[in-house]
């Protein structure tokens, strides 16, 4: 048994068994000032110093027994969720970023045959091997700056052999890396060339050949689509994601990015467990995701780097919806995996208080996957994600941006980084 003392603040986004802390209660993080916490690979005890002898009697053990760490001065967290990205890929697209910062639309980039596909070739000419070793600095990477658990789409191959080298590659990344990891099932992430005259055939090679085939990869938990301008209609993209439950996936849409086609409707329609991007989404559109339970999955980062609007979080939040963050971390839209950093710009462009956000990284993002039982925060019971950082609030972490501060990552109650 181990116990984490004397730290400075101890923030459990305690969540009283619920799944997400929705409005008003968003802003509280169940802060412990003068912290501790006793567990082994699950949290068995944590709150203030004072009570910190009490506890170790009623859990019969002596406090030598113990294996301490001294946190005087420094933060601890649950684990970031970062419950959206797309690390499993080859290639660089770098040169499209150049040309999009002298002024050409990521659509129109798209439109020309790049952009995702500028990455499909790249992954179709990789080997399995190339593929896992950039999804494995990303992951690890991830973790060092504070992520312990992550969800890894597919969707780069945009045919059944790719699709599954990239879902295969994501297994290979999970017994690699000592971090958490789920996979997402996203051949729906742009029509590839050989259908580009028949996207419906797409749809139906998807449903029919595809997904009885990685339907039981390891790790595979969900299917997304991309459902938006110039990619998946609403109506492809409700075929794709009822064959996908049909074989127990969770259900994904990446939802309002470009234009507000119905997507999020759909999303609710559907009972998905989250709706992802919402950078044009209503307020009527947040209802009905409200209402169903859909998780909002805001990435800050994306917006920031296509400098599309940012996605109205403050509506989202004061209207009751569950609302997350993720990185998105892709070669394309987003390239970054640091889950503090997308604290900072939702607290600067998305007008998040900084409880908010920190709630929306790791609770909420376990909501996303459907882990919330397991992890998302510092409760009793939940398994020991945890992060310290080398600072003593928690404001520090999201009002110093740019630069890493972990100290120390466990998982599963192990030190991993
Ligand atoms: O989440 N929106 C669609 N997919 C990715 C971007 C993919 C890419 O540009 O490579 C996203 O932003
Ligand atoms: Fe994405």
């Amino acid at each position: 048994m181990k116990a984490l003392i004397n730290i400075s603040s101890l923030v459990t986004v305690a969540s009283d068994g619920k799944r997400a802390k929705t409005g008003s209660s968003m802003r509280d993080l169940g802060e412990i000032r003068d912290g501790a916490v006793i567990f082994d690979d699950v949290i068995r005890w944590r709150g203030p110093m004072t009570e910190f002898a009490d506890a170790c009697s009623s859990l019969g053990i002596a406090p030598e027994e113990l294996q301490l760490d001294d946190c005087s001065g420094l933060t601890v967290l649950p684990g970031f969720v970062d419950s959206h990205t797309h690390i499993v890929y080859a290639g660089s697209r770098a040169h499209e970023f150049a040309r999009r910062l002298s002024g050409v639309p990521y659509t129109t980039i798209a439109a020309e045959g790049g952009g995702i596909l500028t990455t499909m070739r790249a992954v179709r000419e990789a080997s399995a091997d190339e593929i896992v070793h950039v999804a494995t600095q990303h992951a690890q990477r991830a973790l060092e700056h504070g992520t312990t658990f992550i969800e890894v789409k597919s969707g780069y191959g945009l045919n059944l052999e790719s699709e599954v080298k990239l879902l295969n590659a994501a297994v290979e990344v999970a017994r690699e890396v000592d971090i958490r990891l789920v996979s997402t099932f996203m051949a729906a992430h742009d029509v590839p060339p050989e259908f580009r005259s028949s996207p419906d055939d797409y749809v139906r090679h998807i449903v029919d050949d595809m997904l009885p085939a990685v339907a039981d990869i390891d790790v595979l938990s969900f299917c997304d689509v991309f459902t938006d301008k110039g990619f998946f209609s609403v109506e492809q993209s409700e075929i794709i994601l009822q064959a996908a439950s049909g074989y127990g996936l969770g259900l994904k849409v990446h939802a309002d990015e470009i234009a507000a086609i119905g997507a999020s409707n759909m999303a609710a329609r559907l009972g998905c467990v989250s709706a992802d991007h919402l950078e044009y989404t209503t307020e009527a559109d947040v209802d009905a995701l409200r209402d169903a339970g859909v998780v909002c999955t805001l990435l800050p980062g994306t917006a920031y780097t296509l400098r599309l609007p940012p996605p109205n979080a403050r509506m989202m939040i004061d209207r009751g919806a569950i609302v997350a963050l993720a990185t998105d971390c892709n070669p394309g839209s987003c390239l970054s995996e640091n889950m503090q950093n997308v604290l900072s710009l939702a607290c600067m462009t998305l007008g998040m208080s900084i409880e908010e956000a920190i709630v929306a990284a790791t609770l909420h993002g376990a909501a996303a996957l459907r882990v919330h039982d397991r992890v998302g925060s510092i409760d009793v019971g939940k398994e020991a994600d945890m992060v310290l950082y080398d600072v003593p609030t928690y404001a520090d972490i999201v009002y110093h941006f740019g630069v890493n501060h972990v100290l120390g990552v466990y998982v599963r109650g192990e030190m991993v980084a």
